[in-house]
């Protein structure tokens, strides 16, 4: 085991869909053989766009475990725990805080698309789709802005630099919508160093895995708000039905027109499920499989994983002892790591 420390979370809202697990967690299980992680829930991200919508919460957070866990994760092998049971990340972000400009925190671009989001929520429709996202912002009033974002939203990259950085997290795997928060956390670590005259900040590197690219049904990018989603623990005969609707190359008419594989939904996911995809690819090509039977033979390739899946989860939702066990010891785990990061950070800032 390199001795190289990981640090990574999710928010915990909603279902994952497979594009959330091909392109984290499926990486995340390869990494809990080879580096020392520490892998959370994070529920204070959560609030700071949800604050007023609490309700699913904690059964959302719960959900999450659950499908780390039946997934594959380990707790023998990486440390799992929620982020609000480790208070050291609250008061790390605290002194943290301290030293952030504001100018970092205003000049983050996911700062202004993240508002945008939260307005549209909220007034759905009243912005174009034709202006970006700087644009929409300059339309709101001064008072519109200060009551959709929240101190703890702007908040969000420092929050995030916290976790990071109070395991002194080598590598951070995460998509390149999260890298400009990672290089606000590496500069954060700087100043903090800087500042004080130490090293007890470690500058954490982006670990970018090549993930593959999972398509919706419908053949775009999988997003819950294409309503194209297959979730990793979808039920069966509900994986069937979408499985037969993804689409295919709009030039195959008849089941014996040869077609291109390429940009066709179906095969993107022959891809991920099928070790023997060439094959299909070629019948594909000179038509000598049809869509529908291509389907079907997806799904028989796809449905043990699933099956696999709903029982680890079914067996998992009937032990709340052991969800609970596993993540007491994941706290106590990730508290130990931090509770020596504060204590120096603390020493450093010079705090009696
Ligand atoms: N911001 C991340 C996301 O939305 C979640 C997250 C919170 C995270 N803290 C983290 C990811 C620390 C990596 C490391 O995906």
């Amino acid at each position: 085991m390199d001795s190289k420390i990981i640090v990574s979370g999710m928010r915990p809202t909603g279902k994952i869909h497979l594009g959330n697990f091909f392109g984290a967690l499926n990486n995340w299980l390869n990494l809990q053989n080879t580096h020392n992680c520490y892998f959370f829930v994070a529920d204070l991200h959560a609030l700071t766009t949800a604050s007023d919508a609490t309700e699913n919460l904690t059964q959302n957070t719960l959900d999450m475990v659950v499908t780390w866990l039946a997934s594959g994760l380990n707790p023998e092998k990486c440390t799992i725990f929620v982020q609000s049971h480790v208070p050291e990340v609250s008061e790390l972000n605290t002194l943290l805080a301290m030293i952030t400009p504001l100018g970092w925190l205003l000049r983050n671009p996911t700062y202004k698309e993240q508002l945008v989001e939260i307005f549209k929520k909220k007034y759905a429709g009243r912005l174009g789709d034709d202006k970006t996202a700087a644009e929409k912002l300059s339309m709101l009033t001064e008072k519109e802005l200060s009551e959709i974002a929240s101190f703890g939203f702007l908040g969000y990259p420092v929050l995030m630099a916290t976790d990071i950085l109070i395991h002194k997290a080598t590598y951070v795997p995460v998509g390149q919508d999260q890298s400009a928060h990672l290089e606000i956390t590496r500069e954060i670590a700087r100043r903090f160093n800087e500042q004080f005259n130490t090293d007890v900040l470690v500058e954490p590197k982006a670990l970018f895995t090549k993930v593959p690219k999972v398509t919706g049904l419908d053949g775009r990018k999988m997003s819950k708000s294409y309503g194209n989603t297959i979730e990793v623990g979808e039920d069966i005969e509900v994986l069937r039905k979408k499985v037969m609707s993804m689409f295919t190359d709009p030039n195959k008419k008849r089941a014996a027109d040869p077609a291109n594989p390429e940009g066709c939904t179906v095969f993107t996911f022959h891809k991920l499920y099928n070790p023997g995809f060439e094959k299909r690819c070629q019948e594909c090509r000179t038509g000598a499989l049809g869509c529908v039977a291509c389907k079907k033979e997806l799904f028989e390739y796809m449905r043990p994983s699933f099956e696999d899946f709903n029982a680890k989860k079914q067996e998992l939702l009937k032990n709340k002892t052991y969800l609970d066990k596993i993540l007491k010891e994941g706290a106590e785990k990730a508290r130990a790591s931090a509770a020596k990061t504060l204590a120096e950070v603390k020493k450093a800032i010079r705090i009696y």
